[in-house]
């Protein structure tokens, strides 16, 4: 079956201040807390999909070309579920282009299979809502749930598959930015997956994590709705610390810091002292990501410029949700 519904569809990457770090369900990819994000305009990835009778297996095609077999796993999690709700067996023909600035190795599962989720439920002919979108890009990878919407957006951790999807909660089409600095461009050695699998079996403070990851989204999204930005500064910072603390803690202990990592948390620090109003976050990998006022970006970029290569400094601003292209800005 090759249709006429094959539609290319975009999506943007998302960076949580408020990590999502530990499923209750590993299949269905429940989480064991509620995360919060921004969705970003700096990275994106464009994807279309064909379910094709002729293939013999699904295929997947970054940036021109064919991927292993292992690159597919998530991605067959959710080519399954979308031939199951439609009915259909082809195996599917999947092309996708990735938007990240040279260099910058974060190519993100959250876009990847936030837009594989909407082009391929487009190109099997289902017409999905948002919470339907966000259940299926969560199969896939959790932190995708998020990538449905622009702005911040909450992914309620639900306890299964039907109440387990994200929801917008502010547009912030306001006075916050992003500048991603770039110390790494190396993959991880150990994946999302395997981090939060060894933090949930055994850092004696996860249940310490959950309480307070509690509490931190009820006030983040206070100070959201108040815009209050420094103090979604600091609850951001200290989300992301902890994290990294349960991984400091696991058995056996891991963490994803490289010593430029400290040399940037230490430079964002010290730009704090100087006046700015600027906070870090990180996730499963070696790169820092500094939160700013948009307005004082280019400032900051600046500053930044004595300590590192202009191809390590990207600069993002709040992105929109998912979207079907069309004219222009088909690739
Ligand atoms: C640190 O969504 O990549 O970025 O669900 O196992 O695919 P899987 O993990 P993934 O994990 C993201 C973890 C994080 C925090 C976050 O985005 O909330």
């Amino acid at each position: 079956m090759d249709n006429q519904e094959s539609k290319w569809v975009r999506a943007f990457t998302n960076i949580a201040f408020i990590k999502y770090w530990g499923k209750a369900n590993e299949e269905l990819m429940i989480p064991m807390n509620n995360s919060l994000s921004l969705t970003l305009d700096a990275f994106y990835t464009d994807t279309q999909v064909h379910f094709l009778t002729e293939l013999k297996q699904d295929e997947l095609y970054i940036d021109g070309e064919l991927q292993d077999e292992k690159s597919l796993d998530k991605a067959k999690v959710i080519l399954d579920l979308v031939r199951e709700q439609a009915g259909i067996q082809d195996h599917a023909r999947i092309e996708s282009i990735n938007h990240v600035p040279t260099a910058a190795g974060l190519a993100s599962s959250a876009s990847g299979l936030a837009a594989l989720a909407g082009a391929a439920s487009l190109a099997a002919g289902l017409d999905l809502s948002q919470t339907e979108l966000s259940r299926l890009a969560r199969r896939g990878s959790g932190s995708a749930s998020r990538s449905i919407y622009g702005g911040f957006a909450e992914w309620q951790q639900g306890s299964n598959d039907l109440d387990s999807y994200a929801l917008p909660i502010d547009d912030a089409n306001w006075d916050i930015g992003m500048i991603f600095i770039i110390v790494d461009d190396k993959r991880k050695d150990i994946s999302s997956t395997e981090g939060m699998r060894r933090v949930v079996e055994s850092s004696p403070y996860y249940e310490g994590w959950v309480q307070s990851t509690a509490e931190d989204l009820k006030e983040i999204k206070v100070a959201i709705a108040e815009r209050n930005f420094i103090r979604i500064g600091e609850i951001a910072e200290s989300s992301a610390m902890k994290m990294h603390a349960l991984n400091l803690s696991a058995q056996p202990p891991f963490n994803y810091w490289s010593p430029d990592s400290i040399i940037a948390m230490r430079k964002v620090e010290e730009l704090r002292d100087s006046g700015y109003p600027v906070y870090f976050t990180m996730d499963a990998g070696p790169n820092v990501k500094l939160i700013c006022k948009q307005s004082q970006m280019d400032e900051i970029y600046e500053l930044l410029l004595k300590d590192y290569r202009s191809d390590q400094l990207v600069r993002a601003h709040p992105g929109p949700g998912m979207q079907v292209l069309a004219g222009e800005d088909l690739p």
